[in-house]
């Protein structure tokens, strides 16, 4: 692999720049209630996760996303960090309660016309939007009528990719239904740990199934509204290894991977729930209906796969589900996560070899660590840029072996609200000051910079 230095910089081997084929995309990551603030500008009604950040002990310290990095009026100064950055794609989700607000019906017109902003300025700035419909921000009405596990949520979900298409179908061409729906609907409802904070198994089984059924319906509203879109789907993906070669232990990694993978790929690009996670969900089962499997299936034009880890799995003794294990060696992010870039280039294999994608982004990767302003005023993470060079040489290796992956986007542009865990998690490749909200580019920053450069698109 090519390593490559800037003029009078030393690259060490571990954060050496590989080599990318051209027309490889270099993007970043974000998403809408993470990073915009202005929760109550222009009509934007609540969703749950800010009735779920009002809930004692549900957000660290009681935070929330109501400032965040308030790219919502300062999405150009962001937009020109992206340019000097020289990213190819920006990566973002709209904000469903600003668009719908009591989550169908009447349209807020303020609501698109700041996506409309964005999207100009990203292209004057030559940077493609791939937007993606939902993270997580269900508006809060369409929860109070029954939430993902309600089937007319999947269908309120339709009038969304109707009207975000139909506005700006024109200029966005590369569009996501989803993000993560094991996120959405399994931290959601059944763990309680993400809005709206139920813990409900059997909801968070009609969850899935209505937030996959969405997707389906949504590439068809998109594809309607947007002729030529290129549509996709983003799943997390999180390699599940047994914590030894006892036959116990390997059935539960098994189980791991069914619910934490198989689960979501599979209906998607195969058409069919896998058999060992409906073993595992039994009693409970998706509410599938006639037809439902064929629109969950519908072709794609990509896939995005979201990766930082894996998971070590052994089996309880008790019978219980699957036991996770903490890592044996080897660093660890601030999320406690594993270091383990191995696991990306596995799933990359996977997401091709078994369930057949034949165009894949990785549509997030990365970080977080301690990051603080030193007194020299800069951000200093080395982790960071190792962590990265790592995971883009699994992704290169994977791609060497024929997976055809297209772009790679970093998690994330910015510090941002990392949900439960408030803003006490850093990724970005830009440190926020939160009381000033001053933007400080990190050495990350820098080295990604040097990275699309030597490997122009
Ligand atoms: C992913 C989410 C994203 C962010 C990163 C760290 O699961 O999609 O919003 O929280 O993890």
């Amino acid at each position: 692999m090519a390593t490559l230095s800037r003029p009078g910089e030393t690259v060490s081997a571990d954060t050496a720049y590989p080599s990318f084929p051209p027309g490889f995309l270099w993007g970043a990551a974000t998403s809408a209630y993470q990073i915009e603030g202005a929760t109550r500008e222009d009509g934007r009604a609540a969703g749950i996760w800010d009735t779920f950040a009002t809930v004692p002990g549900a957000v660290r310290n009681g935070e929330s996303g109501d400032v965040a990095c308030d790219f919502f009026h300062r999405y150009p100064e962001d937009v020109a960090l992206m340019r000097e950055l020289g990213l190819d794609a920006f990566r973002f989700s709209v904000s469903w309660p600003r668009i719908l607000p009591d989550g169908r019906g009447r349209v807020e017109p303020r609501g698109l016309d700041f996506y409309d902003r964005l999207v100009d300025e990203l292209l004057a700035a030559g940077i493609r939007p791939f937007l993606n419909l939902y993270h997580w921000d269900l508006p809060q009405q369409l929860e109070d009528e029954g939430g993902w596990p309600s089937r007319s949520t999947a269908e309120a979900f339709v009038e969304l990719a109707e009207a975000v298409a139909g506005r700006l179908g024109d200029r966005v061409h590369d569009w996501s239904t989803h993000n993560e729906p094991f996120c959405a609907a399994w931290l959601g409802y059944a763990l309680g740990v993400h809005a709206p904070g139920r813990r409900d198994d059997a909801a968070a089984v009609a969850a899935a199934h209505h937030i996959l059924l969405s997707h389906g319906w949504a590439v068809e509203a998109i594809r309607r509204e947007a002729p030529g879109a290129r549509v996709g789907i983003i799943i997390d993906s999180w390699p599940c290894h047994p914590a030894s070669d006892d036959p116990a232990d390997v059935e539960a990694a098994a189980v791991g991977d069914a619910i934490r993978n198989r689960l979501w790929f599979e209906p998607v690009m195969l058409g069919r729930y896998p058999d060992l996670a409906l073993e595992v969900l039994a009693p409970l089962a998706p509410p599938v209906r006639d037809g439902d499997m064929a629109a969950i299936a519908a072709p794609l034009d990509w896939l995005g796969v979201n990766n930082y880890s894996r998971s070590i799995l052994r089996a309880d003794p008790g019978g219980g589900p699957p036991l996770e294990v903490r890592a044996p060696a080897g660093p660890l992010t601030e999320m406690g996560w594993e270091v383990y870039p191995d696991g990306l280039y596995e799933l990359l294999v996977r997401a091709h070899r078994e369930w057949g994608a034949t165009s894949i982004y990785v549509t997030e990767n990365g970080a977080a660590f301690g990051d603080i302003r030193g007194h020299d005023g800069r951000v200093h993470d080395p982790e960071r840029i190792e962590y990265l060079a790592g995971y883009l040489r699994a992704v290169a290796r994977a791609m060497d072996d024929g997976v055809p992956v297209e772009g790679y986007f970093v998690w994330s542009l910015l510090d941002n609200f990392e949900w439960s865990l408030g803003y006490g998690r850093r990724f970005g490749l830009v440190y926020i000051d939160y009381p000033t909200l001053e933007r400080v580019p990190k050495d990350s920053f820098e080295w990604y910079r040097g990275l699309i450069s030597a490997n122009p698109s």
